[in-house]
């Protein structure tokens, strides 16, 4: 574990360069992607990998995912063939995952596919995600970089943050702004031979289905580790969560959605990528008010879906308060 203070980098080519260096050197380095800030290992570097797991404090049979520069680097190390092929012609870069059959000989290390026969990949759009990638050399094993059940970061703050941040516990991280789509990937795997979502996200599920031609299935709940945050509670902020509110309660804040005045709003314009862009920061940012939070409906299409998965994740009850103990592990 580091103990040394985390280093912030600038994203000019000097911080690239640096952050590149301490991955192939087996550090870990958080790094901005368009989905969310992604804690990043060497994913052929089993130590390096654990360094990932013991900084978030994450149960460690939650498999995670593969980052590489292009299809091409992907298909290395999993087998990129039919419908996979085609969503990732169609969809990368961008917030997609794919979860396909891992080819052994690429070398990733057992603790990243949590010993499954599968793994995960994904080819971010992020211009430094893609730049450090390239430096590196290597694939990237990629978490959201929060500890485990927390919410995830959009900005570079947010990793370090003193409530359940990362601060102090990771080499470096490398600021890049505000993170433009700011919900994680849409994870697509198959079972039985049918695509299956099993985890909306940054890409709508719609959209898959138009490049496929056919519904994906929809797993009620599919057991873990196919079923990716599936733990009851994740995403969480300290706050209690009550959703599908329509007024704030005298002592709760309330995030609107919609026209209409709150002080904190998702989108007044009902633009529901907007509303995927502020998610994290709103609740985090409703958090800091210490009061229980109250959130207005969203629509259950398009970027929707994903947005009120991560709700409910944030509401659903947990075992412990993680505010007050980040590294314990608790809920992934
Ligand atoms: O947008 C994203 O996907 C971000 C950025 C950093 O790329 N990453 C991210 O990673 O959200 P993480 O670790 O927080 O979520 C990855 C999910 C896990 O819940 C895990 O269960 C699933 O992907 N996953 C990874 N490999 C899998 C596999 N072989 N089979 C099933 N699920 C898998
Ligand atoms: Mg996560």
């Amino acid at each position: 574990m580091t103990h040394v203070p985390t280093l912030t980098l600038r994203p000019d080519p000097e911080g690239i360069a640096h952050a590149a260096a301490l991955l192939s050197g087996g550090q870990v380095v958080a790094l901005p992607t368009e989905t969310v800030y992604g804690l990043a290992a060497d994913a052929r570097n089993a130590l390096a990998v654990a360094r990932v797991y013991e900084a978030k404090g994450r149960p460690a049979f939650n498999p995670l995912i593969v980052h590489l520069p292009d299809a091409a680097a992907a298909a290395g190390i999993g087998v990129i063939e039919g419908e996979a092929a085609r969503l990732a012609d169609a969809f990368w870069p961008g917030p997609l995952t794919l979860v396909v059959t891992l080819r052994p000989e690429a070398g990733i290390a057992s603790l990243v596919t949590a010993g499954l026969d599968s793994v995960g990949l994904r080819v971010p759009a992020h211009p430094l995600a893609r730049a450090v990638m390239q430096a590196a050399g290597v694939p990237l094993a990629m978490p959201s970089a929060n500890a485990s059940g927390r919410i995830s970061p959009t900005r570079a703050a947010d990793v370090l943050d003193a409530a359940g941040g990362l601060d102090g516990r990771i080499a470096a991280v490398l600021d890049g702004g505000a993170c433009a789509v700011g919900l994680e990937s849409t994870i697509i795997g198959w079972r039985e031979g049918r695509a299956t979502l099993l985890r909306p996200g940054g890409i709508r599920a719609e959209a898959v289905e138009t490049v496929l031609d056919r519904r994906l299935a929809r797993p009620e709940s599919a057991g873990l580790p196919d079923s990716p945050g599936q733990l009851a509670s994740h995403y969480a902020p300290a706050a209690a969560l009550r959703l599908e509110a329509r007024d704030a309660g005298p002592d709760e804040t309330l995030i609107g959605f919609g026209p209409g005045a709150a002080r904190f709003n998702l989108s007044p314009s009902c633009d529901l990528a907007e509303a995927a862009a502020r998610l994290f920061e709103t609740l985090r940012a409703a958090d800091r008010l210490g009061r229980p939070i109250a959130v207005a409906p969203v629509p259950r299409h398009g970027l929707g879906l994903a947005i009120n998965d991560r709700l409910s994740r944030a509401a659903a009850p947990r075992p412990v308060n993680p505010a007050r103990n980040p590294a314990s592990p608790g809920p992934a």
